[in-house]
């Protein structure tokens, strides 16, 4: 019964701040599928980690508004989710989702699990031995609600994010990865450091204050991790105001 009314209180917070929400009439105003768009614009006006012509991938894409926000950096225009034009002849936009998601032009996507094998395999199909320029994740478990296996399916799928981010960038590639505050936290951004020569936790002001999601970036892949993008440097994503040596959490 107790956990009914507060099951009910949270749900009336969370309708609450979504009829009321700036960012939720935004997207539905410029046609993003969510607000999670301007997360992302935010972490990329920050860090300048798009651009046409780049090779990128979303995991955890669905319903698809970081992949309508992506498609259009990489067509080069700087807002509004459906404008004329397409991707930019050598950009190229991999999306992938356990669950459906409604086509966009200009986005390959695949549907499958990323913990599995197949969906790793179907991936580097897709990008047929390319370099990634830019692996962004907004990927979350279900939530359980039971805080300590929640944030150990979160770990997981950022570890397996890490993974094939060091796999497959280039050099100076970088990589984007929801995370949540609290357990496994700070074990993320070391492995992030192992990894990565700069390294930021960034929370952009669209991320609901009471959420524990952040997101931590990558930036530039150390020595010995550099991976399949070793053979073909391209540009380096400019660091904005956030990057320049190393860094801490
Ligand atoms: C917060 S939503 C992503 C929202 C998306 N970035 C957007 O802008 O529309 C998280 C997504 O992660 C996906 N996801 C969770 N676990 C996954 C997994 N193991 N493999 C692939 N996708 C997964 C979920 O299906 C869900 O669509």
């Amino acid at each position: 019964m107790k956990i009914k009314t507060r099951s009910r209180k949270v749900n009336k917070a969370w309708l609450h701040d979504h009829v009321t929400d700036p960012y939720v009439r935004r997207a539905q105003a410029e046609g993003y599928r969510s607000r999670a768009a301007y997360k992302l614009a935010e972490i990329d006006e920050v860090f300048r980690l798009l651009r046409p012509g780049q090779v990128v991938v979303d995991l955890g894409s669905a319903p698809g508004a970081w992949s309508q926000y992506l498609r259009q950096r990489l067509a080069g225009r700087a807002a509004g989710a459906d404008g004329a034009g397409g991707q930019s002849a050598e950009s190229v936009l991999i999306a992938l989702d356990l669950l459906p998601m409604e086509p966009i032009e200009g986005v390959s996507f695949l549907q499958g699990d990323f913990r599995e094998e197949a969906a790793l395999k179907a991936l580097q199909a897709e990008l047929g031995g390319r370099p990634v320029d830019v692996v962004v994740s907004d990927m979350a478990p279900n939530l359980s609600g039971v805080a300590a296996a929640d944030a150990a399916r979160m770990s997981d799928l950022v570890e397996l994010a890490l993974d094939f981010a060091q796999a497959h960038l280039r050099p100076e590639g970088a990589l984007v990865a929801k995370v949540f505050h609290g357990s496994g936290y700070s074990q993320l951004v070391e492995a992030f450091k192992r990894v990565f020569r700069v390294v930021k936790p960034f929370k952009p002001k669209a991320s609901r204050a009471r959420s524990a999601e952040t997101f931590l970036v990558g930036i530039g892949l150390k020595e010995r991790d550099v991976g399949a993008g070793h053979a073909q440097a391209g540009a380096p994503p400019a660091v904005g105001t956030a990057g320049s040596a190393e860094s801490a959490a």
